[in-house]
């Protein structure tokens, strides 16, 4: 086993606090959800059980109305801010109060497959609660965060994208006010330098929000209603309409043929709405400004997660791949979350031009759905290299290549799992 690999390994362990990873130490010290998702891909290459587990972990915080939370605050740390007594919810287990990409159906489907192929005979066994608790998480992207019924999920938080303070969300941001009931004692500069992450102003709105939404009581309908911030967004709906491509062959597979058909009308629903987001002039998706009813032209790197669910026709394909390369062109390591000639990009501030090992993960997937292997082998290796160069960070800077943000970071290791032995 390659070095690397083993160290891999070693950092889920070193993340382990009982059966969920942390993302890394002290800067991410709860049970993050996409996170987890991605880790249990990992884990499936080389330990199922725990895999299950670690959806299962995070299926804990669940609520009653369908939404997985984006932290799920199993034991208390005063490492991170901010936490339980901030957000306010009502969960038994302490949770966040909002949602994050939903790539647990992915990760479900994935487990399972690997449980088969391992011949687990309690495979669809272990598997049905966490298919039941995806479908549930489905209703709910679709009842609370499109109400209207138009197939693109919305966000009311830039937390929610996993993106925090990407230049997609500046316009939108600016109209949020700075002013907050909770005070803030900002603990992640302790653990990274203040130039990779976001600014003191941006954690102003963000926490804003969040007195907003916990003044709502958390009801989805009372925040879609006085939301400051709302975006129908393309990754996060090509995000669910992976998984719900995933979670439907788990009906069918499970037996469940009528929520396999109801899971399929969604998903074919988004992909249309999706398709209807690609901006032929500008080579890529955009998603929308719910609240000033424009289209975001912020560049980004969401404008190509929808090859993720979609099955492009060639000439939208090969001019979203001509303007991914025109993006990829002279850095060190590839895919860029901003170009670097767009006037917001920031080479180490977080989701302002930082390349990401898991965005790779889902634009490979997207591009060898999308018959281009050859650029999905590119930006693999890309991925590996750089993480066989500058470790196992939870981003990196594009232009150099250096290893950003936290260190020893999970799903970068899980990251690494999958894609080192993956080759096209
Ligand atoms: C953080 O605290 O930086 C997280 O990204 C929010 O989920």
């Amino acid at each position: 086993m390659p070095d690397l690999y083993q160290k891999a390994r070693d950092i889920l362990i070193a993340n382990d606090r009982g059966g969920y990873t942390v993302p890394t130490d002290r800067l991410y010290p709860f049970q993050w959800n996409w996170d987890s998702a991605f880790v249990a891909m990992g884990f499936a290459a080389y330990d199922i059980p725990r895999a299950y587990q670690e959806l299962e972990r995070l299926v804990e915080g669940q609520w009653s109305d369908g939404m997985i939370p984006h932290i799920i605050f199993h034991a208390p740390s005063d490492t991170y801010f901010p936490g339980p007594s901030v957000w306010r919810t009502a969960h038994t287990v302490p949770t966040s109060g909002i949602s994050q990409p939903p790539v647990f159906g992915m990760a479900v489907k994935h487990v399972h497959d690997a449980a088969i192929a391992a011949g687990k005979p309690d495979a669809s066994a272990r598997t049905l609660p966490l298919y039941e608790a995806a479908l549930k998480w489905h209703r709910w992207w679709y009842a609370a965060r499109d109400p209207e019924g138009t197939g693109l999920v919305a966000l009311l938080h830039p937390w929610e994208s996993g993106s925090d303070n990407s230049p997609a969300w500046d316009l939108a941001m600016a109209r949020v006010p700075t002013t907050t009931d909770t005070v803030i004692v900002r603990k992640d500069l302790g653990h990274v330098d203040a130039a990779m992450r976001p600014r003191d102003e941006d954690y102003k709105r963000f926490i804003h929000l969040v007195d907003t939404y916990a003044a709502f009581g958390w009801d989805p309908a009372r925040q879609w209603r006085g939301a400051p911030f709302k975006i129908a967004e393309v990754q996060t709906t090509a995000i669910l309409v992976k998984s719900g491509e995933e979670i439907e062959k788990l009906a069918r597979l499970l037996g469940r043929h009528e929520e396999a058909d109801e899971i399929a009308a969604m998903n074919a629903l988004s992909r249309k709405a999706l398709l209807a987001q690609w901006r032929p002039a500008l080579r890529r998706f955009v998603s929308r400004d719910l609240i000033s009813g424009e289209d975001i032209h912020a560049p980004t790197q969401a404008g190509f997660i929808p090859l993720l669910a979609l099955d492009l026709e060639p000439a939208i394909r090969d001019a979203a791949c001509e303007e991914m390369k025109l993006w990829s062109n002279g850095m060190i390591v590839a895919f860029p979350s901003t170009p670097k000639d767009y006037a917001g990009f920031e080479a180490k501030r977080y989701w302002r031009g930082p390349s990401w090992a898991i965005i790779n993960w889902l634009l490979i997937d997207g591009l060898n759905r999308n018959d281009r292997s050859d650029m999905a082998e590119d930006l693999r290796r890309s991925t590996v290299r750089a993480i066989e160069t500058n470790g196992f960070a939870e981003y990196f800077d594009p232009l150099t290549g250096e290893g950003c943000g936290g260190l020893d970071f999970s799903w970068t290791a899980a990251a690494y799992i999958e894609l080192s032995g993956k080759v096209a």
